[in-house]
């Protein structure tokens, strides 16, 4: 079913593939009753009325200037910086450890099991998945220890307070995605994470996830930033790139713009403060379900990143400099799949949602191929030229 037939009363997780939400809806099918349609309408109207939104900000100055081979220097001079909010608790993580602390499973078996011959995964040849069950898409990185009991890799690494970087482990996919045609190049700045823990709604923590992407893209017209967006939970938000917050000094000052990443759900958004997201792509800043940023520790996404070359037309990913492109051809998900309500790990669902759901596809299904600099999803595109919530 298409996200736009029928959009559910609130959203919990980030799938933004309509796979990922058809994925969703065979473990919780919405009735959108005449009493959820009120629900809505009194929840919207007390986030207006609660309306109250701090706004701060001076950035820490820090950071190095970049050169990376093989990469254009617009690719470097003008990527986003992120924020991590002050409370976080599940950092920025290595790509390459979410293949070592899980099997690939479907339909809850495991694949080792089953399939003899699948060797050892790693970053360069996990696409060789792609040849098992649908074509890899209903394949799960599936943890191999019980994520219950919180093993600390799931927390990730806290970037280095004076650089920015998380050391020893690479947590981020930069792919160029070069139009000659129109002068223009989208650069997708991917941002991985092994856990996201979902909003606490009632007190009832929902939608938490093993493996997290979440993503910038600036587009740039002739080397000049254009406009970037922000992923947040099932769509996102674009701006110009003259209205975002800047580095305030630095190498990077005047042109990197800053990203703030919210709490658990590592949501990106363009401002400090709270976020509410209740109604889809209406992010008012106080109201039911919240995402919470602000300037704790700055990452900086850069000097962890894996480069890449991207090529529309045969949907392939060249590594730039080695970086390992078995990750990125990868169509399964990069975390366990959706516990059933009778597996123990899953609490009692709350309104039809329940804490842990799917872990998301990665990169290449995150509609690389756009017109807007929105994501082709059916969405219409609004790219605003002030900062909001
Ligand atoms: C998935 O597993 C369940 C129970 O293990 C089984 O009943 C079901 O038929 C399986 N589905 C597929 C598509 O293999
Ligand atoms: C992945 O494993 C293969 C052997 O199966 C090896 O050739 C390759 O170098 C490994 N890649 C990485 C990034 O470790
Ligand atoms: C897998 O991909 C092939 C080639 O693109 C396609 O013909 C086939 O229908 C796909 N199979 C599934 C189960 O999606
Ligand atoms: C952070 O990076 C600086 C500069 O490389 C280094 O001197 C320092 O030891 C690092 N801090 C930690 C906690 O690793
Ligand atoms: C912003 O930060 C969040 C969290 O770290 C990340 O998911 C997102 O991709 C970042 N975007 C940019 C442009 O840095
Ligand atoms: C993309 O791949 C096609 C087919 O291999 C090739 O003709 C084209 O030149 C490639 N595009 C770029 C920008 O490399």
């Amino acid at each position: 079913m298409d996200i736009h037939e029928k959009e559910p009363l609130v959203e919990l997780e980030k799938g933004e593939s309509p796979r990922a939400v058809r994925s969703r809806e065979r473990w919780m099918p919405w009735t959108d009753t005449g009493l959820a349609i009120f629900y809505k309408i009194i929840l919207s109207v007390a986030a207006i009325l609660l309306l109250g939104y701090n706004f701060c900000c001076t950035t820490r100055p820090r950071l190095v200037a970049t050169q990376v081979e093989g990469v254009p220097q617009f690719v470097l001079d003008y990527a986003p910086l992120t924020y991590l909010d002050t409370a976080e608790a599940y950092f920025p993580s290595d790509i390459s450890a979410q293949i070592t602390y899980t099997h690939p499973a479907i339909n809850g078996s495991s694949m080792h099991e089953d399939e003899d011959e699948i060797p050892t995964l790693n970053t360069t040849n996990l696409h060789i998945l792609n040849k098992y069950g649908e074509n890899g898409t209903n394949i799960y990185l599936t943890s191999n220890s019980d994520i219950t009991s919180s093993p600390s890799w799931l927390t990730g690494v806290v970037p280095n307070s004076t650089t920015g970087k998380t050391s020893n482990a690479i947590s981020c996919a930069i792919i160029i995605y070069p139009k000659p045609s129109l002068s223009v190049t989208d650069v997708f700045y991917f941002y991985f994470y092994a856990y996201n823990q979902g909003n606490t709604v009632f007190g009832r923590e929902l939608g938490d996830h093993i493996g997290d992407w979440e993503h910038n893209m600036i587009r740039f017209q002739d080397g000049v930033p254009q406009a970037m967006w922000f992923s947040q939970h099932n769509n996102g938000q674009a701006f110009t790139y003259p209205s975002l917050e800047k580095l305030h000094s630095g190498p990077g000052r005047g042109k990197r713009p800053i990203n703030y990443s919210a709490r658990g759900s590592h949501a990106n958004y363009a401002t400090t403060g709270k976020h509410d997201h209740t109604i889809p792509d209406l992010n008012l800043p106080n109201g039911f379900i919240i995402d919470y940023t602000s300037e704790g520790a700055l990452w900086d996404p850069v000097l962890n990143a894996y480069f890449y070359n991207y090529n529309g037309s045969t949907n392939t990913f060249e590594g730039i400099n080695g970086a390992p492109e078995g990750a990125m051809h990868y169509r399964g998900h990069w975390g366990d799949e959706q516990y059933p309500i009778e597996d123990p790990r899953q609490p009692d669902s709350f309104f039809g949602f329940v804490k842990y759901v799917s872990g998301p596809t990665g990169p290449q299904d995150k509609y690389l191929e756009r017109g807007d600099v929105c994501p082709g999803n059916g969405i219409p595109c609004f790219v605003r030229d002030r900062l909001g919530p």
